[in-house]
């Protein structure tokens, strides 16, 4: 919980509401499915600045990070 806040917070806003990353609300979040959302939070999308976190996350680590994202990551 504290990598998200805090590192992906950096690009996504403390409040995970969007900054130089979009917004990563539940509302959002819920529009994208759980496959997709592990996938770019492991291999990142090409072309902006979301980085891969393969090398500091876990397959399973990132879906519990997808699971929590959609229901509204807790604080
Ligand atoms: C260096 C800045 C940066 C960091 C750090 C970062 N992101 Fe991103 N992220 C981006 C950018 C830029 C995009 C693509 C543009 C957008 O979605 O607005 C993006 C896109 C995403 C998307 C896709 C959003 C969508 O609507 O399709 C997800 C999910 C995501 N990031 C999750 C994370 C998670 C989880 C972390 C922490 C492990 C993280 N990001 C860290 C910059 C960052």
């Amino acid at each position: 919980m504290r990598l998200v806040r805090l590192e992906c917070g950096f690009c996504h806003g403390l409040r995970l509401t969007g900054g130089l990353g979009g917004p990563l609300t539940a509302e959002h979040m819920r529009a994208r499915s759980l496959a997709y959302l592990q996938a770019v939070i492991l291999q990142g999308l090409p072309g902006t600045a979301m980085p891969g976190w393969a090398p500091f996350i876990r397959p399973d680590e990132a879906s519990w990070i997808a699971e929590r994202l959609q229901e509204g990551f807790p604080e």
